[in-house]
């Protein structure tokens, strides 16, 4: 599937999202990170902004839910009109569910996997997502550095989806620049999210350019 690049607004200046989503026309969707505190020691923002994001820009808002009890919140990320919402497997009770719900919202429903969570365990559960999430980096903060033990699981997740048909979308997100995104690509990922790579370049249009020509390369 064609190369999406999702630029992370954690990396943005909060004050002036609209601003910054505006800064970055050549993006495919913008990334949410969604922090409580609790599943991860970090507190970002939660459904209100999102909804106010929704209608600051058209780009397709792709949620990332770091929270406790996701199955609680992630349907409600869904109806405010993300075009993702992707909860941790490490966090939800009821993955199965809570995707399903997501989607009959009519949003992509993602399953996000932290470096050390294996990625096999969930091979029966690819007919129900529309995105598997490996995280490059732990989650919790912006700007920290790439994780390579990730790279043979991205290839191994590559092989998985391959082989269930090759629907489902395969995104990295953490310490993605121009370098690594090269090595996710070649692993097998197709939907890069990128935080200080894109709002920390003075050029933050140019640094997506340059993302996505790495990528595609
Ligand atoms: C980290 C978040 C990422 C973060 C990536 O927990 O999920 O989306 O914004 O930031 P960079 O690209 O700076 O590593
Ligand atoms: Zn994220």
């Amino acid at each position: 599937m064609a190369v999406q690049i999702s630029p992370s607004i954690l990396a943005a200046d909060f004050a002036r999202l609209a601003d910054e989503a505006a800064a970055v026309p050549n993006a495919d969707w913008l990334h949410v990170d969604v922090m409580d505190y609790h599943f991860v020691p970090n507190l970002t923002l939660g459904l209100p902004v999102v909804e106010s994001l929704r209608k600051a820009t058209d780009k397709p808002l792709d949620c990332h839910l770091m929270i406790a009890e996701p199955d609680r919140w992630a349907p409600q990320y869904a109806e405010a009109g993300a075009g993702s919402v992707t909860v941790h497997a490490e966090a939800s009770r009821a993955p199965v569910r809570t995707l399903r719900e997501i989607r009959a919202l009519g949003a992509r429903a993602g399953l996000a996997l932290n470096p050390a969570t294996a990625v096999e365990p969930f091979e029966d559960l690819l007919g129900e997502v529309d995105m598997l999430l490996l995280m490059t980096v732990e989650p919790g903060f912006g700007g920290q550095k790439f994780l390579d033990v990730v790279l043979p699981k991205l290839r191994r997740a590559r092989e998985l989806v391959d082989k269930h048909g090759g629907h489902v979308w395969l995104q990295v997100d953490g310490g993605v620049d121009g370098e690594t995104v090269e090595r996710c690509a070649e692993a097998g990922a197709d939907v890069f999210v990128a935080g200080s790579a894109v709002y920390g370049a003075s050029d933050p249009a140019a640094a997506i350019d340059e993302l996505r020509a790495a990528a595609e390369r």
